[in-house]
């Protein structure tokens, strides 16, 4: 039976009645709804294409027809679970072992990277016999409750901090406890965690994992120092416990140089458990725990079977490994590594004419634009100061869609398909440029400044930037909530 389609209103209505309201739409004033895609493209029900710049999930492209075709295939031939025996099961691991360091050799595969994670931190209290947790600031780890409660990003606006889970500083060297101009940011924001590790064992606390993305996301496209990720492993080994890299979302070549985001901290440093998830299926339900034979055996001492109904089954391992070769063929890591490089360069010289771009930093195809209403202060420039915030401009003037993050929600993140080319980075470049010039071309523009003059009284026209200081829109100054007018 063909799928009954229906208009853009009556989906959203629907969706509304039907849906839990907190699963929440993109761009929820005027969401876009999208009824195919391909590559970096996605198309809505007009025929009028998107550029993505949000899907790290559709990693080699959205519906690249090699998986499309290895996973019909496989579907077609048989789908059971990991009791039978199957051949790609551990050619699918044999194939990511490859990717790793020699010690993480064994593999638990699962549906999400919520699974994973919950998966990691039973694998680190069976191992350590302890049960108390560091995680990063403003870190998430998915939607469990067991990651929930790890996730102050979540927790945070919930209940709050359970007694077993201990916070240390987000390493940010742009706007953190220790900075760019620090001698060695890596050892100070590592030392924070020997502090906060004395502390929970003079309360009689004891470690059983430290969690970290291997580049924090959500915290808003940080880059780790270096030094910092060898330096707590060794303080978390001293005090017994394990380090658990997320690799959720930076994994499989999104940094373009390694296979690894971890792999950035040097060859020193091996997590003991990754957690990997969103790009390994493109879009299919995979993901993954991999460890060492020691941390599995003592999972496996403690008697209990680790059956998942879905993790590992044919069809995912078809997949999994048609994606594997897609990223080779198509070199989507020298890709990521020439495509990013390129974006970051544009992105630095906008820095340099537009004074409300703070920083921008990134690896690979991850990178992230701070937004800033003071360069000295680094006072945060939140994405949905203005009443017409920047993301819902780049999707309405030139259909990009990107989303923001980070603790002020004030950096623009680009985490897009790595077949992103250089002529995508540079009509992003170009359209931010626009949208930061205050280029008043555009109708959505007018209605924008018409809604800032309709409710300021004495703005009755557009203005410039010197006019733009004397007025105060909601307590806001305009010039902030024009993200810097030109140079005049
Ligand atoms: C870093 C990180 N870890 C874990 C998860 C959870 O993954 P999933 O949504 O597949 O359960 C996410 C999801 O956004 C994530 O970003």
């Amino acid at each position: 039976m063909a799928l009954q389609t229906f208009r853009k209103e009556e989906t959203l209505a629907m969706r509304e009645k039907l849906i839990g309201r907190s699963c929440r739409l993109f761009y929820s004033d005027d969401p876009v709804k999208i009824v195919r895609a391909r590559g970096q493209y996605l198309f809505d029900e007009n025929g009028k294409r998107y550029l993505d710049c949000i899907s790290n999930v559709h990693h080699v492209g959205h519906c690249h027809p090699s998986i499309t075709k290895a996973a019909a295939a496989q579907m077609d031939l048989l789908n059971t679970n990991t009791r039978f025996l199957h051949d790609s099961i551990i050619t699918y691991a044999e194939r990511l072992a490859a990717t790793l360091p020699e010690k993480l050799g064994v593999f638990y595969f699962v549906n999400s990277g919520s699974e994973a994670n919950d998966l990691a931190l039973r694998l680190a209290r069976q191992y350590t016999q302890h049960e108390d947790v560091i995680v990063l600031d403003y870190a998430y780890h998915g939607h469990l409750t067991s990651l929930i409660d790890i996730s102050p990003y979540k927790f945070r606006k919930l209940a709050g901090q359970k007694e077993w889970v201990h916070v240390v500083p987000l390493p940010d060297t742009y706007r953190g406890m220790y900075r760019d101009n620090h001698p060695n940011p890596g050892q100070a924001y590592a030392d924070t965690v020997k502090d906060l590790i004395e502390d929970v064992h003079r309360k009689g606390g004891k470690i059983s994992a430290f969690f970290a993305e291997s580049l924090p996301s959500v915290g808003g496209q940080i880059i780790l120092p270096q030094g910092y990720s060898a330096k707590v492993a060794e303080y978390v080994h001293a005090a017994g416990g394990l380090f658990v890299a997320d690799e959720v979302q930076t994994g499989f070549g999104r940094v373009g140089s390694h296979f690894w985001a971890f792999q950035l901290q040097g060859e020193d440093f091996c997590p003991d458990i990754i957690t990997m998830g969103k790009p390994m299926g493109n879009g299919h339900p995979v993901a993954c725990v991999v460890t060492t034979v020691e941390i599995a055996k003592a999972f496996e001492d403690n008697g209990v079977e680790y059956f998942n109904t879905f993790g590992g089954n044919p069809v995912s391992c078809a997949i999994g490994l048609a994606v594997l070769d897609v990223i080779e063929k198509e070199d989507l890591r020298g890709n990521a590594v020439r495509v990013g490089a390129h974006l970051k360069d544009l992105l630095n010289k906008l820095q340099a004419k537009h004074r409300i771009i703070g920083a921008v930093r990134g690896v690979g195809l991850f990178i992230g634009l701070e937004l800033v209403t003071d360069r000295e202060k680094k006072t945060p420039a939140p994405c949905d100061l203005a009443q017409c915030p920047i993301y819902v401009r780049l999707k309405e003037e030139d259909q990009i869609v990107i989303s923001t993050d980070g603790p002020w929600d004030n950096v623009l993140k680009f985490k897009p398909p790595m077949c992103f080319t250089v002529e995508d980075a540079e009509l992003v470049a170009k359209s931010i440029d626009r949208v930061l010039t205050g280029q008043l071309n555009t109708p959505v523009l007018y209605s924008w400044y018409y809604r800032i003059n309709e409710e300021t009284p004495g703005v009755t026209s557009l203005m410039r930037s010197s006019q733009l200081e004397a007025i105060v829109f909601k307590g806001i100054p305009a010039t902030a909530l024009c993200y810097h007018m030109g140079e005049d």
